[in-house]
């Protein structure tokens, strides 16, 4: 089997899966306990949120551990929204994942009002056509960091720093749980002020995630109970979890992870390209600045993706025909919508997502099924 939907999800390492299994058997006590093994294994907990918090860029940061990548979305945006005692004007980019569209809508129903920021044909946000939307009304602006989709890179300190020039007290969010360590991000430098990541994307568990955000920014917990997490996140510390994924972070960076995947990918497009009837969205794959080196979106002319999709699970290659929350819902991709493809591109197009555990020779296979795939599919369809 080559897999290559690590944008739904990745293979833990196996150094996260020891990491996890040892501290279940020997430190499993509840960290917020008094005796000494507890506090030993808070220590543990310390040094993860620490190392987090340096790869984001914010070392003197607030690292809140929640339950994944929607939770942590949610926390920034709820949050943040509970807190506003008068109603504000949210600006957001309308390729954003579920977890940040639907969380919107209930901000909406608070009395606040939610506005698309302009999207330009490469899958990027038009920054010159977005801060004219930016006013006095705006409190906070959302926008993540890589699209799930297309893998287009958000031209964030641009539209953040740009944003705050025009309203210093602007709060801005960033999805970052398909660019975390795959594309760098220094929250200080882009003017990021909430941050979120997944484990799962980054071969650590499922269920583990945490938001990043500069510690003057206040929130209003969505988890309330017995007060951890600084009372912004209630409920026993996942300790496994958390463990793994701080040794997931570890591995990603030792193994050099934004590297090895670019490498990936440049073997993969540079066999797809120029193939007749086969293209790719979104920017330049190839460009380091504003594609991440991890997602290609690929359409083909005259072939349906999830045909497509199909005939390539027959050969043993797992790919998906859009983000896996969303590819139950027989709709037309919303990133895709919004480059102005039309609905048969869109139909048209599978998402390849490389991971770690990803070969140069699974590269050559998959871009060998695919070119043979489309030739066959294409004649299937004229007859
Ligand atoms: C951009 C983006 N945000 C949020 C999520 C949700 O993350 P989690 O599965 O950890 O809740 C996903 C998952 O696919 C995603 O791609």
């Amino acid at each position: 089997m080559i897999y290559l939907d690590n944008s739904a999800t990745t293979q833990p390492f196996e150094a996260v899966i020891d990491e996890m299994d040892r501290c279940m058997r020997e430190t499993y006590y509840n960290v917020s306990a008094a005796y000494a093994p507890a506090m030993m294994a808070e220590k543990e907990i310390t040094r993860v949120r620490n190392r987090f918090l340096q790869t984001v860029g914010l070392p003197r940061g607030r690292a809140v551990m929640t339950g994944g990548g929607s939770e942590s979305d949610n926390l920034a945006i709820m949050g943040l929204a509970e807190t506003l005692h008068s109603p504000g004007s949210f600006l957001v980019s309308p390729m954003e994942h579920p977890a940040v569209l639907e969380t919107l809508n209930r901000v909406q129903r608070l009395g606040h009002t939610v506005r698309f920021l302009p999207v330009s044909a490469d899958g990027r946000v038009n920054i010159s056509e977005a801060l004219n939307l930016v006013d006095r009304d705006t409190v906070m602006i959302l926008c993540m960091h890589v699209n799930n989709e297309t893998g287009a890179v958000q031209p964030l300190r641009e539209l953040f720093r740009g944003a705050k020039e025009i309203n210093p007290r602007i709060v801005t969010f960033s999805d970052g749980v398909q660019g975390y360590l795959r594309v760098p991000m220094n929250m200080q430098d882009s003017g990021t002020d909430l941050y979120s990541v997944s484990a799962h994307k980054i071969h650590g568990p499922k269920g583990v995630g945490a938001l990043a955000s500069r510690t003057e920014i206040r929130l209003s917990p969505q988890v309330t109970g017995g007060g951890q997490e600084a009372g912004l996140r209630s409920g026993t510390l996942n300790s496994p979890g958390i463990r793994g994924f701080g040794k997931a972070i570890e591995q990603c960076e030792n193994e050099h992870a934004a590297e090895r995947l670019f490498l990936l990918k440049q073997h993969l497009v540079e066999a797809l390209s120029g193939q007749e009837g086969i293209f790719f969205n979104g920017p330049d794959p190839l460009s380091r600045v504003e594609s991440a080196p991890h997602i290609l979106s690929v359409r083909f002319d005259g072939v349906r993706g999830e045909v497509m999709r199909n005939a390539l699970e027959a050969r043993g290659i797992l790919v998906s025909t859009g983000s896996a929350c969303g590819s139950h819902k027989q709709k037309v991709s919303a990133a895709l919508r919004a480059m102005g493809l039309s609905t048969e591109q869109a139909d048209g197009t599978i998402r390849i997502s490389i991971g770690l555990m990803n070969s140069m020779e699974e590269m050559e296979k998959a871009a060998e099924a695919m070119i043979e795939q489309a030739q066959l599919l294409r004649q299937f369809r004229r007859r």
